[in-house]
């Protein structure tokens, strides 16, 4: 394997987008939801980047297995909180098929928040079967498979602080 993003970047970019987040949410309180369990460790940077009052949530929406999407998505654990009215920030490791958040807009847009804005690490928009436009994105990658600083191989690679690739799949 070999590092395609280096922890050094992960962090540059938290800290942009945690930035917008705070020039945006001043005053509103919005909640930070964690789109477990891949952007656990994007979301825990984030966090240390935000100088605004905020709520952290978790929710895991799953349906991916090796390499490759299965296409059905599940929310197989749901939001502690109600969301009617409130801020809403979601935040995902990677956007590539668009199913995973389509899914997620549909259902959190039926609870009447008062706004839902996407922020995802990473975005394969060459990827996608349903339309899906993030609000903010670390960086803006090739179809390439990508893991660590979250992301896994059939559960393995979560821990590693760079975002890696197997050579055979860069070029
Ligand atoms: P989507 O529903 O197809 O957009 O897929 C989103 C989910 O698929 C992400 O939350 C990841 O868990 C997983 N995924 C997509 N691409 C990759 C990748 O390159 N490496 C690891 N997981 C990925």
């Amino acid at each position: 394997m070999e590092v395609y993003i280096s922890h050094d970047e992960i962090v540059e970019m938290a800290k942009r987008i945690a930035g917008e987040i705070n020039d945006k949410f001043n005053g509103k309180n919005p909640l930070l939801v964690c789109v477990l369990k891949g952007a656990a460790a994007f979301h825990a940077e984030l966090v240390k980047h935000i100088d605004i009052d905020v709520e952290l949530e978790y929710i895991q929406a799953s349906s991916y297995e090796g390499t490759k999407s299965t296409g059905v998505v599940v929310l197989k654990k749901d939001l502690d909180t109600d969301i009617y009215g409130r801020d809403v920030i979601l935040v995902e490791d990677i956007v590539d098929t668009g199913l995973t958040m389509s899914t997620a807009r549909a259902e959190l847009a039926q609870r009447h928040p008062r706004s839902l804005t996407f922020v995802t690490m990473l975005d394969k928009p060459s990827r996608r079967v349903v339309e899906f436009t993030p609000d903010y994105v670390g960086r803006t990658i090739d179809d390439l498979f990508v893991f660590g600083f979250g992301l896994d191989v059939d559960e393995k690679y979560r821990h590693l602080k760079d975002i890696c690739v197997f050579k055979e799949h860069k070029h």
